[in-house]
């Protein structure tokens, strides 16, 4: 299956859109803040940029990608007030798969600059320029150094493709305690592919001296079939075996349906990026999210 070509969010600004059903993943944005503000920092110290370029990667439709910005864009603006520095200019970057909805995206760029101008208190916000890129981050996107901040949440778990040699995943459609060993293994070896591919890529386009803010759907486990992260399709698979029964749905397609996800341990990702040599670990943090968030909000 070509992921690329297929894989998208519930586009538009309706009851079912992404943009109105996607509160978790802004909460995992805002439990990122004191990492992201960090690395800028000490980004904007070291490098001192006239200009800044700063790239969401798997940025989706929606506010999501807005709220990260601005948090960026004003941890920009922070330490250039603390060093009495004038502010750069902010080049932004929002990616994701050429079939996202870039269109909703735009139609709210002006109110959403308006919104940061009034925000950035106490100083003249840089100007901004922002540019849609869509295309695969498991490729170059971007030209040679030209990147000083890459950001990505929630979006690598996200195989580039579904793992081949899992036609014998029966009765599954993600790896599940009941899955054939060469299937956590095939699972595994695309995401070492998939993973090292994107740094690779990311280290020919950042400067040197820049930095990278990325958080994956994971696990804390070791076992890749945990409940942590595969209970989720495991319910979808019940529902869809169901269906298989009640004859909805052929048992056939059911059985050739895998999700091209992988939610690595923190030590699987600390392996891909030492193997891969390009970047060094500042941090390497896991937290918990309540899968339902209102719970925690009321
Ligand atoms: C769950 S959404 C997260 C969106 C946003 N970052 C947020 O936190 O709300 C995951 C996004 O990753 C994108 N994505 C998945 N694979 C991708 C790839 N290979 N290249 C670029 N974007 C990708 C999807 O299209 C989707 O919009």
């Amino acid at each position: 299956m070509e992921v690329t070509r297929v894989l998208r969010m519930k586009e538009g600004m309706g009851d079912t859109s992404y943009a109105k059903n996607s509160f978790l993943q802004q909460t995992v944005i805002s439990m990122t803040k004191s990492i992201r503000e960090e690395a800028i920092t000490n980004l904007y110290r070291s490098t001192l940029p006239g200009s800044m370029a700063i790239a969401d990667l798997g940025c989706s439709s929606g506010p999501n990608t807005f709220f990260l910005v601005s948090e960026v864009i004003k941890s920009v603006e922070k330490v250039c007030q603390e060093l009495n520095h004038g502010s750069p200019e902010h080049q932004v970057f929002l990616n994701d798969l050429p079939g996202n909805d870039f269109n909703s995206i735009f139609k709210y760029l002006e109110s959403f600059k308006e919104k940061l101008r009034n925000e950035v208190v106490a100083g003249e916000l840089g100007r901004c320029f922002f540019n849609g890129v869509p295309g695969s981050f498991y490729g170059r996107l971007f030209p040679r150094k030209s990147l000083h901040f890459v950001h990505s949440s929630y979006s690598l778990q996200w195989l580039s493709q579904v793992p081949e040699g899992v036609e014998n995943n029966k009765g599954n459609i993600y790896m599940a305690s009941t899955s054939p060993p060469n299937v956590l293994k095939a699972y595994y070896k695309q995401f070492q592919r998939d993973f090292s591919l994107f740094l690779k890529c990311r280290a020919e386009e950042i400067i040197d001296g820049g930095r990278m803010v990325l958080t994956f759907l994971g696990r804390k486990s070791e076992d890749p079939s945990s409940k942590e992260c595969c209970y989720i399709w495991e319910l979808m698979a019940m529902v869809l075996n169901d269906m298989v029964l009640e004859g909805m749905i052929k048992e056939e397609l059911l059985d050739s349906f895998n999700i091209p996800q992988y939610t690595p341990s923190p030590s699987e990702v600390k392996l891909e990026v030492e193997k891969e040599g390009s970047f060094f670990i500042h941090c390497l943090e896991t937290s918990e999210v309540n899968w339902n968030i209102y719970e925690d909000t009321r």
